[in-house]
C-alpha cells in the first residue's frame, strides 16, 4: 500500500507541506547521523520546492546536505531538457552549497552503461558503503509521469527487475517525453531509502495516481513498485 496521502488545492500549499516535509526529514538525519543525504527527482513540480529551499532553508546546513539526482535525461547540462541545467540555477547555484557537495550524474561519460557505474561509485563513496550493501538515502523526492513512470523507470522496463545495480541506463522511453535516454536511480536504490515523498500534480495523471493508491504493484506502472523496505513513503498531490 502507498503510504500516507495527502491531496492539496493548490501549488502554495503543496509548496509548504513539501518544504516542512523535507526540514524534519533533514533535522532527523542531522540529528541521527550529522549530515543529511537527498536525491532531487526531475520534471516541473518540485522546482517551487527548489527554490524555496534555496532562500529558506529546510532544516539542515547547506554544508552537511548531500544533493544526489534521482534520474537524469543523457543531454548536455546546457540543454534546456537537463535535470541537472533546471535543478541549478534554482536550488544548487544560488545556495552556499559547498562544491563537493553537488553529485551530478556524469552524463558526459560513454557508453550510459559506464556513467551509470561511474555514478554508483560515486554514491557509494560519499554513503561510505561497501560494494554488497545498498546505500540508505535519507530523503528520496519522485515525481510521477501520466504513463505511471517514476524517476526514469518506464512501464515494463526491463530495468525493473534490476536487484544488484543502484544506477542503470535505460534507452529513450516511448510512452514519456523528453524521448531521449536516461540514466535513473533503480528500486533496490529508491526502496532502501529513509523516506520517500511523492510529489504529483494530478492532471493528466488520473489513471497512474488511481492504481497507485489502490496499492496494486504492477510493472506497467513503475511508481506503485515503490515499497521502502524499511521506510515511510508519502504522497503529496496537487489537485487544482
Ligand atoms: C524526469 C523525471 C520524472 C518526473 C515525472 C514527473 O526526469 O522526467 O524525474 O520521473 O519526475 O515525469 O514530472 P512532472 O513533475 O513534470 O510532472
Amino acid at each position: 500500500m502507498p503510504g500516507p496521502v495527502q491531496r492539496f488545492a493548490d501549488a502554495t500549499a503543496l509548496l509548504e507541506a513539501a518544504l516542512a516535509f523535507v526540514t524534519q526529514a533533514a533535522k532527523q538525519a542531522v540529528a541521527a547521523r550529522g549530515r543529511f543525504t537527498i536525491a532531487l527527482a526531475g520534471g516541473a513540480t518540485p522546482l517551487p520546492l527548489y527554490a524555496a529551499m534555496a532562500e529558506r532553508g529546510f532544516g539542515a546546513p547547506f554544508e552537511t546536505t548531500l544533493f544526489f539526482l534521482g534520474d537524469e535525461r543523457l543531454v548536455p547540462v546546457g540543454d534546456r531538457r537537463s535535470n541537472f541545467g533546471t535543478i541549478a540555477p534554482l536550488l544548487l547555484t544560488p545556495a552556499p552549497i559547498p562544491i563537493g557537495n553537488i553529485h551530478p550524474m556524469p552524463v558526459e561519460i560513454a557508453p550510459p552503461e559506464l556513467a551509470a557505474v561511474t555514478y554508483e561509485e560515486e554514491i557509494r563513496t560519499a554513503f561510505g558503503c561497501p560494494p554488497e550493501a545498498i546505500p540508505r538515502f535519507d530523503l528520496i523526492l519522485l515525481g510521477l509521469g501520466p504513463d505511471g513512470h517514476t524517476a526514469s523507470l518506464f512501464p515494463d522496463s526491463p530495468a525493473l527487475a534490476e536487484k544488484i545495480r543502484l544506477i542503470r541506463a535505460v534507452p529513450a522511453p516511448t510512452t514519456a517525453e523528453p524521448r531521449v535516454g536516461r540514466l535513473t536511480f533503480t528500486l533496490p536504490l529508491i526502496n532502501a531509502a529513509r523516506q520517500i515523498l511523492f510529489l504529483a500534480a494530478a492532471r493528466g495523471k488520473e489513471m497512474p495516481l488511481g492504481k497507485v493508491l489502490a496499492g496494486r504493484p504492477e510493472p506497467q506502472i513503475p511508481a506503485s513498485l515503490v515499497c521502502p523496505d524499511d521506510g515511510d513513503v508519502a504522497w503529496y498531490i496537487l489537485d487544482a
